[in-house]
């Protein structure tokens, strides 16, 4: 079932250049949909604002980093003055101030391990998750969004590997396998990696943005209009760059050393981060830095039973792209 590695790339790949495009657009989210998150963001702002007029709202992860598929949850940060309050008062309070509105299924989650108050807006049918202070996450969100404007075929890449990771059950955390977060990361590298390059590293760039964050200053280039032209050299479709993303994590990562840094838009030693070693349960068996918090790996969630799952998938994905007579629909196979 499985192939072997050092294969070329078979001829007829482009052929499938139209069914992934379709997959694509039937994940890409109708633009009604981006007004109705805008204006729960606002109701929700207005009532959060009359109990705390300083307070802000952001949306973050898949809602704004433009790679959430169509009839996903909103992810809301409360940015707030924490100083002579605790968290858990904060989201009893809010939850409290969103019961009394219209909202409904209100509910704190203040032991979760990013406490959060979960709602469901009856107007828009949205449902939603807003954490505190996780301003990180703003600014993570931002970055992608930035590279998702530079090149098209960042989203395409993306949409098809979270529906992929979705579809084979290697998109869980909880157990064992990677974030869609980690999955952007990995495409975004992946991109940074080709040759010509598709992707640039901003963070490499001059800075023309700039924020700190409990102390890491987070800067890059966002001045992204300015670079529409920059995969132009590199001619490869979505359905080559799929392979290529397979073919990669499935037979030519250095697992053993490697750390994927989008940061660096390079590969980075296992010995250099000083990943080389189980601390706690962070075991560093497939190495994702995080771009600003650089200690991070998003790949500590992964232990050695879920290692071997997700690479069994990527080696499926590999054999599927390589041999399938139908790889557009095999891919996506429910497990
Ligand atoms: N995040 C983070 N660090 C992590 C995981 C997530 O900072 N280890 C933040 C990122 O800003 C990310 C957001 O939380 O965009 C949401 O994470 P996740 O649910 O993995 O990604 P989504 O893009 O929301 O994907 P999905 O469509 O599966 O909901
Ligand atoms: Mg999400």
């Amino acid at each position: 079932r499985f192939r072997k590695r050092d294969l070329e790339c078979r001829r007829d790949i482009e052929q499938f250049i139209p069914a992934f495009l379709s997959i694509y657009d039937s994940l890409i989210p109708p633009e009604e949909e981006k007004a109705k998150q805008e204006q729960l963001l606002k109701s929700l702002e207005r009532l959060v604002n009359s109990e705390w007029p300083e307070a802000r709202l952001y949306l973050y992860g898949s809602c704004a980093n433009s790679f959430g598929v169509s009839k996903s949850d909103i992810d809301v940060c409360l940015a707030i003055d924490e100083q002579d309050v605790n968290k858990a008062d904060i989201l009893l309070k809010l939850a409290e101030i969103l019961e009394s509105d219209k909202l409904q299924n209100v509910q704190a989650l203040t032991r979760a391990r990013v406490p959060i108050v979960k709602l469901m807006d009856p107007v828009t049918g949205i449902s939603c998750d807003i954490c505190i202070n996780n301003i990180l996450a703003v600014v993570n969100t931002k970055l992608l969004k930035d590279y998702a404007q530079i090149d098209a075929r960042l989203r395409q890449l993306a949409f098809i590997v979270k529906h992929w990771a979705k579809s084979r059950g290697v998109n869980e955390t909880y157990h064992g396998t990677l974030s869609s977060y980690a999955y952007v990361l990995m495409c975004i590298h992946f991109l940074q990696q080709r040759k010509p390059a598709i992707l640039p590293c901003l963070q490499e760039m001059e800075a023309t943005y700039m924020v700190t964050v409990d102390d890491i200053t987070c800067a890059y280039f966002d001045e992204v209009g300015s670079l529409s032209e920059f995969g132009a050299q590199n001619k490869e479709s979505i359905a080559r760059l799929l392979w290529e993303f397979f073919d990669y994590w499935a037979f030519r990562h250095d697992y053993a050393n490697a750390v994927i840094s989008v940061r660096t838009g390079s590969i980075l030693s296992k010995r250099a981060k000083d990943w080389t070693r189980r601390i706690g349960n962070d075991r560093h068996l497939i190495c994702i830095e995080d771009p600003f918090e650089i200690s991070h790996d998003l790949g500590r969630v992964v232990d050695k039973y879920s290692i071997k799952i997700l690479r069994e998938e990527f080696e499926r994905a590999a054999y599927i792209l390589q041999y399938d007579p139908n790889p557009c629909v095999t891919l996506f196979e429910p497990y």
